[in-house]
């Protein structure tokens, strides 16, 4: 395909802050990697934006730059991290209590991550019912908690010399709530900060506060969040990118990448049963039924979309599809993951897959969070805003405009994200067409 218009960047010159509400395992597993990285103690596996490369032109051409050569990705050296947590701990305690990494690899990244000292959460133990933090800042309105937030990006900015911010949500996922009549547009939403509206979790007050200052905000919860009207419309207003929901790590990312193997393939799907086993304090939080519900219409989705019932009935017009999390402390943050998948093939005759993954939660959630902060801020610089579609490939239940379905299927996902890149750069789009290759 021939070269799109290829778009104006900013080039990512100078710092950029990036702030996370919850200072947990999954931020603390990022700040110390990048830390990590930085000093040459390890490498950043499973990030696309370090270590992914992206074909250009024709197959017979060898060019596969770097990612990060092709479009300006900011350089792990500008970022400063920071956060927001209802405990006081620093990143460096915080990361301790997680467990996820070493303590020989902590200890010897003590320093910066002692730096990093969590500000005020905005909380409500309603929407989090599991957790009784202390660290919380107090106002009489929604709006000023808002404000509140406002001046800490500020002060963050101005104190670490950054040019620019990125907010990411990396705090425990709220109760499952549906938008209602406050979300559906800006001024109903601002009227209600201002009367403390009950349906205004304070996700969405980070959001907003985010929103606000021009910074660009991804989440890495199920929470409703920024998947409102009232939230999209300002994002549209600022100019500013926006992109959730649900960081893809475990099981979502195995289903993500079996179920179009199915389909693609034509082979019918009976049931599919999924269950893990968790003992961080994710698990912890979403052991309570409300989070939890969050959690599961965020994991129950991916299926349906990937196969389409409607129009394969024959195939997948039935199928069970169940999902459980078990909160068990002794795995700590080493999750595992059982599939029993069960599909039929030629003349319906039926087969089994068992799938047992035993990864480690944050370690894949980590380098996640590191491209999506990355990729957010090269589209904020790149000029667009809105739901960033073709940064679906990171999330569970990506963000999707209205009258679209939201797109799943992992290789379509990259796809695309290597597309937009190419986009981006002004390169040709690749179509796996390929038919020129074989014209005399
Ligand atoms: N690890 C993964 O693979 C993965 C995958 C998808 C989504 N997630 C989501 O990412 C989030 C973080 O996961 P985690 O393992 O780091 O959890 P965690 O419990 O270790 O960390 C979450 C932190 O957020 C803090 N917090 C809660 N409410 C807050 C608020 N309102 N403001 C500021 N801080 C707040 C908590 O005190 C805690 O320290 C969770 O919502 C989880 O469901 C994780």
């Amino acid at each position: 395909m021939k070269p799109t218009n290829k778009p104006t960047i900013a080039p990512a010159k100078g710092r950029l802050a990036l702030l996370t509400p919850g200072m947990g395992a999954v931020a603390t597993t990022l700040f110390a990697g990048v830390e990590a990285v930085k000093r040459g103690l390890a490498e950043p596996i499973g990030s696309v934006t370090q270590m992914g490369r992206i074909r250009l032109g024709k197959r017979n051409e060898n060019r596969s730059p770097l990612i990060k050569e092709l479009v300006p990705i900011a350089a792990l050296e500008d970022i400063r991290f920071g956060g927001w947590d209802v405990f006081p701990d620093d990143a460096y305690a915080s990361a301790t209590h997680a467990q996820v990494l070493e303590q020989d690899l902590l200890d010897q990244l003590k320093e910066p991550l002692q730096a990093i000292k969590p500000m005020e959460a905005v909380f409500a133990p309603e929407y989090v019912k599991r957790l009784h933090g202390t660290h919380v800042k107090k106002a009489p309105t929604k709006r000023e908690l808002g404000e509140q937030l406002r001046a800490d990006i500020r002060r963050f900015m101005k104190d670490n010399g950054c040019d620019r911010a990125v907010m990411l949500w990396c705090a425990s996922t709220e109760v499952y709530i549906e938008p209602s009549a406050v979300h559906g547009d800006l001024a109903s939403f601002e009227k209600g900060l201002q009367d403390n509206d009950p349906a205004i979790a304070p996700s969405m007050i980070y959001a907003w506060a985010a929103l606000k200052e021009g910074v660009p905000f991804a989440n890495g919860a199920p929470n409703l969040t920024i998947d409102t009207p009232a939230l999209l419309q300002l994002a549209k207003e600022q100019g500013v990118p926006v992109m959730g929901k649900d960081f893809k790590t475990g099981q979502t990312l195995m289903k993500t990448t079996i179920a179009p193997m199915l389909k693609a393939r034509m082979l019918g799907l009976e049931g599919w049963f999924s269950t893990n086993i968790l003992g961080n304090r994710d698990g912890e939080v979403l052991d309570d039924p409300g989070s939890f519900k969050t959690k599961e219409v965020s994991k129950l989705s991916v299926l349906e979309h990937i196969l389409q019932p409607k129009l394969y009935p024959e195939l997948y017009g039935h199928f069970d599809h169940k999902v459980t999390i078990h909160y068990y402390p002794p795995r700590r943050d080493n999750k595992e993951g059982w599939d029993a998948i069960d599909i039929k093939g030629w003349l319906g005759y039926p087969m089994q897959i068992k799938v047992n993954f035993q990864c480690r939660d944050s370690i894949l959630a980590a380098p996640v969070a590191l491209d999506i902060a990355l990729f957010i801020d090269l589209a904020a610089r790149s000029g667009m805003k809105g739901i960033q579609e073709w940064m679906s490939f990171f999330f569970k239940s990506p963000q999707h405009a209205e009258g679209l379905y939201p797109e799943h299927d992992l290789f379509i996902q990259q796809t695309k994200l290597k597309n937009t890149l190419r986009h981006l750069a002004g390169e040709e789009l690749v179509t796996h067409l390929g038919l020129d290759y074989y014209e005399d």
